[in-house]
């Protein structure tokens, strides 16, 4: 466990506007998964609470029982095992994206889904300004993301609109 994450890594706003956006964010990405489930940046934890097949994953400890780590693209997690990995809000913070999006791969089963969001572009280049200023980008756009999972093997399936077009899920599925 490093328990100098913190200060490494700025903790993400955790006030009531932080806990409302995420709570409709994870409520939204929570119906289309199927466990076992590993959460990625999971930050407060919440998507665990609605599967007994989760687990949590983050730099920062947040209290609330997820495994706290250094890196996220070397995870001690065994190959081919979950059903679904999340990365909900968080792909713009990671120094290294694409490493993570590729171990997220490793860990997933044949036909696994991964669940990506990302603010739309134009609004979190405003948003982060204010909110969260040490975020690496903004947010990345449908083909950055696609960019990144080149060589991962995973396919995007679908992507969808959500929070008033505020958001976007990405579904992508690994190697059969
Ligand atoms: C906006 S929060 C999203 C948390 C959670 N997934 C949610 O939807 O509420 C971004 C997450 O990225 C993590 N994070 C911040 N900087 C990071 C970094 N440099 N590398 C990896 N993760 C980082 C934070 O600890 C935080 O949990």
């Amino acid at each position: 466990m490093n328990h100098h994450s913190s200060a490494l890594h700025p903790k993400s706003s955790q006030d009531r506007l932080g806990r409302f956006l995420a709570s409709w964010r994870v409520d939204y990405v929570r119906r289309r998964v199927e466990p076992p489930v590993l959460d990625v940046a999971c930050g407060d934890n919440r998507l665990a609470e609605y599967f007994a097949d989760a687990t949590g994953v983050d730099v920062v400890d947040y209290g609330a029982g997820a495994i706290i780590v250094e890196h996220l693209d070397s995870l001690t997690f065994p190959s081919d095992y979950f059903a679904t990995v999340t990365v909900i809000a968080s792909l713009n913070y990671f120094s290294q994206p694409e490493r993570v999006l590729a171990e997220c791969a490793r860990v997933l089963r044949p036909k696994g889904k991964l669940l990506v969001t990302q603010t739309r572009p134009a609004l979190a280049a405003v948003w982060h300004k204010v909110r969260e200023p040490w975020a690496k980008v903004g947010s990345y756009s449908r083909s950055d993301i696609l960019t990144m999972c080149d060589e991962t093997g995973l396919r995007l399936v679908s992507s969808h609109s959500f929070m008033f077009g505020m958001n976007r899920l990405f579904v992508f599925q690994s190697r059969q």
